[in-house]
């Protein structure tokens, strides 16, 4: 069945945050919480998700069909909005199969699931790979791992819309800069490009340098006609995308124990971390307002729990 294009404009709050580290710095920090976008379809993912959907429903398919690991955020949110919207949702899935509570949700939702074994995964970008699953699902849209390009960086947008139109409710006249984590660079780039270089947009990385952030940024600014500026990339990942250390996990614990801002551990929680590296080094002038992103994942971390509690637990021994 044709895919019916959902009329559909979730909105987040946009709130402050008050840590006592900020405060040593008088550095202002506002969240804006798009994990609380949506129960389910939460995070940066729908604002990604949505200009594939469109296609989808424009070229009258009936879903789509993308790649992702077994805790992935963004086949969870895809899932969730197909089961929500009425579309078809088809999931290849890197490695063996296993039983995670992200997996376990995409079937409840209704996903189609492929496993692609690791190295079957790897052939994910030869211009071939999309060949036969378009050819087994004639249907569906092809979407890339975690949605990412020019089209989607657009449509993050939005999200700067969202922050800009609550910052009188904060008592805010403006602000200085953005604070995000980062994966592919795709929402990065697209609050870069809706800022058009007014302001800076500080990526803390949550894949290591040379894994391709770097150059998705640079490949969709140019894209877009624009020069290579209005950001500045660190390192948050902690030596290795899903690498989760004792440093990593008392932060998270201190922030939601100090603010009740809940954060997952391989991104918005690398972001927190390396913020908070900056702030303390006196990075950000006394008065400096950032906004930064919540890009959701929660879901994610149901399956890190155990381990999140035992690294954080380390210091009280
Ligand atoms: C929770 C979360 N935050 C941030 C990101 C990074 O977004 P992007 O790939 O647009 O850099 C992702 C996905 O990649 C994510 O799942």
């Amino acid at each position: 069945m044709p895919i019916v294009l959902p009329h559909w404009n979730p909105s987040a709050p946009l709130q402050p945050l008050r840590l006592d580290w900020l405060a040593r710095a008088a550095v202002e920090v506002a969240v804006l919480r798009l994990d609380l976008l949506d129960p389910l379809i939460s995070g940066n993912k729908w604002f990604k998700l949505k200009p594939h959907v469109e296609a989808a429903a424009a070229a009258g398919g009936d879903g789509l069909i993308s790649l992702g690991g077994a805790h992935s955020n963004h086949l969870h949110a895809l899932a969730a909005a197909g089961r929500r919207f009425g579309f078809a949702t088809v999931g290849l899935l890197r490695g063996e199969p296993q039983d995670t509570p992200t997996t376990r949700d995409l079937q409840e939702f209704g996903m189609r699931l492929h496993w692609l074994g690791y190295a079957g995964y790897r052939e994910r970008h030869r211009a071939d790979f999309w060949q036969p699953w378009c050819a087994r699902y004639p249907r569906l849209l092809p979407v890339h791992e975690g949605g990412g390009g020019l089209l989607a960086a657009r449509a993050c947008a939005a999200i700067v819309e969202l922050a800009r139109s609550q910052l009188l409710d904060l008592g805010w006249s403006g602000y200085h800069g953005w604070w995000l984590a980062a994966g592919t660079g795709t929402t990065a780039a697209g609050l870069v490009l809706a800022e058009g270089g007014e302001r800076q947009v500080h990526v803390a990385m949550a894949v290591p340098p040379g894994h391709g952030v770097e150059g998705q940024l640079r490949a969709i600014l140019h894209e877009a006609g624009r020069i290579d500026t209005g950001y500045r990339l660190l390192d948050a990942s902690r030596g290795g995308f899903g690498r989760i250390d004792a440093p990593l996990a008392q932060c998270i614990d201190d922030c939601e124990r100090a603010s009740g801002l809940p954060l997952e551990p391989l991104y918005t929680g690398k972001a927190m971390l390396a913020l908070r590296g900056e702030v303390e080094a006196g990075y950000f002038a006394a008065g400096t307002r950032l906004l930064l992103l919540h890009t959701g994942g929660l879901q994610g971390r149901r399956a890190m729990a155990q381990r999140l509690e035992e690294l954080a637990a380390v210091r009280q021994e």
